[in-house]
């Protein structure tokens, strides 16, 4: 299941992101918000974030303008590890490398048809595990300090 989450800026993408979800069979559940009218990324980031890290949810997407409100928010959430991506290979490597499980999407960078790429690529991508495991472990260990 996908947690999903925009906030004004990120609502137009997130409706083309939805249909290229329910195109290619994913499940998603929409946190919000669900409409253009000005509102506050943290909530929603917050929430969609919350659904991955009690189970509900095991990846999300997260758009707002540019996708760094909605980073920084998600990534202060225990068990977070979210990437902001403006390209694919940073897509398939934030999950290959780091375990991300959150791709924030800055809809005021980022045009559609590459947006779409970097979603395709973000899960479509595995964990290598590994030396990375390592690595994503000692960020993990932050949480318990
Ligand atoms: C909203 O204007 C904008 O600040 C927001 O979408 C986002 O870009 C914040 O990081």
């Amino acid at each position: 299941m996908i947690a999903l989450a925009c906030d004004h800026g990120g609502f137009e993408l997130m409706q083309q992101v939805k249909a290229h979800l329910d195109e290619n069979g994913f499940e998603y559940k929409d946190f919000g918000t669900f409409s253009e009218e000005s509102c506050d990324y943290p909530e929603y980031a917050i929430a969609a974030s919350q659904s991955i890290k009690n189970g509900e949810c095991d990846l999300g997407i997260l758009i707002c303008g540019t996708g760094i409100g909605m980073a920084i928010t998600a990534n202060k959430v225990p068990g977070i590890r979210a990437a902001t991506c403006t390209d694919t290979y940073s897509a398939q490597m934030s999950r290959q490398h780091n375990n991300a499980n959150v791709l924030t999407l800055g809809a005021r960078v980022t045009g559609l048809g590459l947006a779409l790429m970097i979603v395709d690529r973000f899960l479509g991508t595995e964990f290598e595990g590994g030396r990375h495991a390592r690595r994503v472990d000692m960020i993990i260990a932050l949480e318990s300090d």
